[in-house]
């Protein structure tokens, strides 16, 4: 999977480099690159926002390097791209999101600063073929910019790719999956710790016991969490 962020700040990006999701690129099961949106600007400042048309506080982006730099990365491969614009006002994003882009071929993340992009790029790029447009947001709180926000999507993405994670069964167990039940808890060695005993029936060998454990857990633990 091919994946693109163009930021003001693509060295944000560098923890793409370790663990799973840096093995996944040296294996070329992820290609992922970083674009500078300033290498889109032709003053010396390297401007990329402006003053709100109507007034208001803080400084849009502007759209005219955002089209230069989407347009580069669509000039480069005729593969469709899904352009990922973060953005606190956009739709949810959940595990269900995550894997219906797990699927895709090229995704796209522009990630604004400031008060967000100029509206008429996410308008724009509506309209053009081979490329959808999604606007979203990771939660109900306000980031610096989107360049987290786009963290946190390819990692949730990323690890569904198959090959990523090493043991693919781990994922049907996972909080959040189709059955929609949070995870239960889990425990390892040693049994006895600070005080604390892991529960009796884990240590049963009784895999049915086992089973119905859990399930009562994720259940407990999901009606917790609502
Ligand atoms: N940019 C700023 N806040 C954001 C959020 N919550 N989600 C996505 N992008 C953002």
């Amino acid at each position: 999977m091919k994946i693109t962020a163009i930021s003001i700040f693509p060295e944000y990006f560098s923890p793409l480099d370790l663990s799973l999701i840096g093995k996944a690129r040296n294996q070329s099961l992820i290609e992922f690159s970083a674009i500078n949106l300033r290498d889109f600007t032709h003053d010396n400042h390297h401007t990329v926002d402006d003053t709100p048309y109507g007034g208001g506080a803080g400084m849009v982006m502007k759209p005219e390097p955002w089209g230069e730099a989407i347009d580069s990365v669509i000039a480069k491969g005729s593969t469709p791209i899904e352009l990922v614009i973060l953005t606190p006002a956009g739709k949810k994003f959940t595990q269900r999101v995550a894997e219906e882009m797990v699927g895709s071929e090229h995704l796209l993340f522009a990630c604004g600063r400031y008060e967000g992009i100029d509206a008429r790029v996410a308008e724009y790029y509506r309209s053009v073929t081979n490329i959808r447009v999604h606007e979203i947001s990771i939660g109900d709180y306000v980031l610096n910019g989107g360049e987290v926000a786009a963290l946190v999507m390819i990692e949730a993405i990323s690890r569904l790719i198959p090959g990523v994670i090493g043991n693919p069964e781990s994922l049907a167990e996972e909080s959040h999956n189709e059955i929609g039940a949070l995870e239960y808890p889990t425990f390892t060695k040693p049994a006895q710790w600070r005080g604390l005993t892991v529960p009796e029936v884990l240590m049963s060998g009784n895999h049915g016991q086992i089973a119905q454990w859990r399930r009562d857990e994720a259940l407990r633990r999901s009606k917790l969490a609502e």
